[in-house]
Order: structure tokens, then C-alpha cells, then sequence
């Protein structure tokens, strides 16, 4: 069956619960693949047909019963097309992906937020951090400016600065830097690495830059081919020519007593065999994953020097 309006969907869907149902049954027998930001077929048709509608999820009960205009119908039957015949992730299809318990605007010019670093920065970069309060941070790959935004709202005392090398990317981190009422103390920045981030000092630096090697970006399920290509593949035969160069320049934009969080994710384990002598810690994430490495620039500095 063609679905691509109301009439081709089924014309018996009207309300909000029709279309909950009739998505998720759409979606569960098209075996996609969820991995950005839910993980079954339900959960996606949340995501979708609330989203959306800009129906937040926490009223929905109340709009169950709603109908759906013929336009808003056929509008959401091309999504569920979208997601179906073409493999586009619902974020992109709605406009809206959640990061650390917050709504971030987002497209194909920027990666969907998933980063596990939203579970490290809902606990306050807690033990880590420890008494260390962070007076200016920085979120270096910023994309859509999520987890600068995220650490931003973890330490309101904090400056924080986004920066990234890709100016559409900017756009929509400049557009979420608005949407959270950040003007005042989140700052976004033009930058190859650190190049455009001269004599500038952080207590704390969080990355999410790309790592993806070439075998993993060849295996990757459809969805992901959705996604800028600069977002994912971190150069190198093991994905890491990009998370080097970060390294080598991190201490020089590191305080004293400064942290660096990086997320390698599945390139964790070339890593290790690139730069054996860095002590990270690798913390135990409930969502699952060995992605997120931290050290101390002390560490860090040691380490690289007897590299
Ligand atoms: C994996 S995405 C991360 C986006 C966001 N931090 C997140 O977690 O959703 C990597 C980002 O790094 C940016 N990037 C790639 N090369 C860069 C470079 N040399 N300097 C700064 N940013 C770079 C890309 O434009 C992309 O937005």
C-alpha cells in the first residue's frame, strides 16, 4: 500500500491514538534500525507523530482523541514514508531531538544528538570534577551545539564556548544557544580544531569530534548515511588522524587543573594501541558503551610526552 496521504494511509485514521497505531505497526514491520534516540518501533512513532505535531509528550493524554486535519494527515503519511522507504531518522523528519533531558533543533547539516557524555554531564561531571568548579568550558565539535548547551545548564555559573569548523553547523548551534535564553554566557566560534581559539584557556573541554573508521562507516545501517559525512569519519585508517591532533594540541587550551572528556566511542580500543601510555578512565555508562575517556591535562601532558 502507498503511503503518502491520508487516503493512501487509510482514511479511517483521524485521531492522534489512529496515527500512534497505525505508525508503530508501520515501523515494526520495516525492520529499521534505531539508533538515534530510541530504540524500538514505538518509542519512533512517539518521536514522530508527536513530535511532529509539536504535541509535548507529557500532555499527549489529553490530545489522544484529537483529529488531524487532511493536511497535517497527509503531511505525517510522507513522514512515515520518509522514515520508511528512504531510512531519514525522525529527527530529521521533525525538526527536534532531546539531549540530557533538553530539546535541541536540528537537520541534516548537523549529527543527531546521542552522545552517552549526557549521562556524565546530568551528574555534574561528578566524581571527576570533583571540588572543581568550571569557569569556562568548551565544547570542541560542537554540531548542534548539544553538549555545550547541556554543560552550559549543569554549571550556570559557567562560560561556555561551541565551536566548530563547519559553518552550517554553527547556524543551528546559534538557533539552540537562542532557543535555551543562553545569549548571555554561550558563545559560538568558527574553528578548525583550536586555530580560531588563540590563547584561550578551559577548565573544562568536552568532545565529541568524528571517529568513525572506514570499515565501521562502510557497515553503517542506512540511517546513518543520513548524517554529513564530516560529522562521522575521524580520517585515518583507524578513524583517530582527527582525535590525534586534538590531543596533541588539548594542554595548550587546558588550565593547569583541566579535564578533557572525548568520546571515541567504538574507536576506544585503537586508541589505546595509538597512544598506550594516556591513564584514562573509561566510566561505566547505564546507556551502555566504553566511549567516553577522561584525564586530567597532567596525565595528559605525562603521557603524550613519553609517547
Ligand atoms: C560527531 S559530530 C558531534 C556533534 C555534537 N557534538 C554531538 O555530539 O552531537 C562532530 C562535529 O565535528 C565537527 N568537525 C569536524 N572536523 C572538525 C575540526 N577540524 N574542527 C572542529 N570541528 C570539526 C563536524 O562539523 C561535526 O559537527
Amino acid at each position: 500500500m502507498a503511503i503518502g496521504s491520508r487516503e493512501g494511509a487509510a482514511p479511517e485514521l483521524l485521531t492522534v491514538r489512529d496515527w500512534l497505531r497505525w505508525t508503530a505497526s508501520q515501523l515494526a514491520r520495516a525492520e529499521l534500525h534505531f539508533g538515534h534516540g530510541t530504540d524500538s518501533a514505538w518509542d519512533e512513532a512517539v518521536a514522530l507523530v508527536l513530535g511532529w505535531l509539536r504535541v509535548p509528550e507529557d500532555r499527549a493524554e489529553v490530545l489522544l482523541d484529537a483529529r488531524l486535519t487532511r493536511q497535517e494527515a497527509a503531511a505525517l503519511a510522507a513522514c512515515v514514508a520518509q522514515r520508511i522507504e528512504e531510512r531519514v531518522p525522525v529527527p530529521y523528519l521533525t525538526g527536534l531531538a532531546r539531549f540530557a533531558g533538553l530539546e535541541f533543533e536540528v537537520d541534516s547539516r548537523v549529527l543527531i544528538p546521542r552522545s552517552p557524555m549526557a549521562e556524565l554531564l546530568l551528574a555534574g561531571l561528578q566524581p571527576w570534577l570533583g571540588e572543581r568548579q568550571p569557569r569556562m568550558i568548551l565544547d570542541l565539535a560542537t554540531g548542534c551545539g548539544c553538549i555545550g548547551i547541556a554543560a552550559a545548564m549543569a554549571f550556570p555559573e559557567a562560560e561556555v564556548v561551541l565551536a566548530d569548523i563547519d559553518a552550517a553547523a554553527l547556524d543551528v548551534a546559534r538557533r539552540n544557544v537562542r532557543r535555551h535564553g543562553l545569549e548571555d554566557r554561550v558563545r559560538v566560534v568558527a574553528s578548525d580544531l583550536f586555530a580560531g581559539l588563540t590563547d584561550e584557556t578551559f577548565d573544562v573541554i568536552l568532545s565529541n569530534p568524528p571517529y568513525v573508521d572506514p570499515e565501521d562507516l562502510a557497515n553503517m545501517p542506512e540511517e546513518f548515511r543520513h548524517e554529513p559525512m564530516a560529522a562521522l569519519a575521524g580520517g585515518g585508517a583507524d578513524g583517530l588522524e582527527l582525535v590525534q591532533q586534538l590531543l596533541q594540541a588539548a594542554p595548550g587550551h587546558l588550565a593547569a587543573d583541566g579535564l578533557l572528556l572525548l568520546e571515541v566511542g567504538n574507536s576506544a580500543p585503537a586508541l589505546l594501541i595509538r597512544e598506550p601510555r594516556l591513564p584514562w578512565l573509561w566510566p561505566e555508562l547505564e546507556a551502555g558503551g566504553f566511549g567516553v575517556g577522561i584525564i586530567d591535562r597532567g596525565d595528559l601532558v605525562a603521557g603524550l610526552r613519553q609517547g
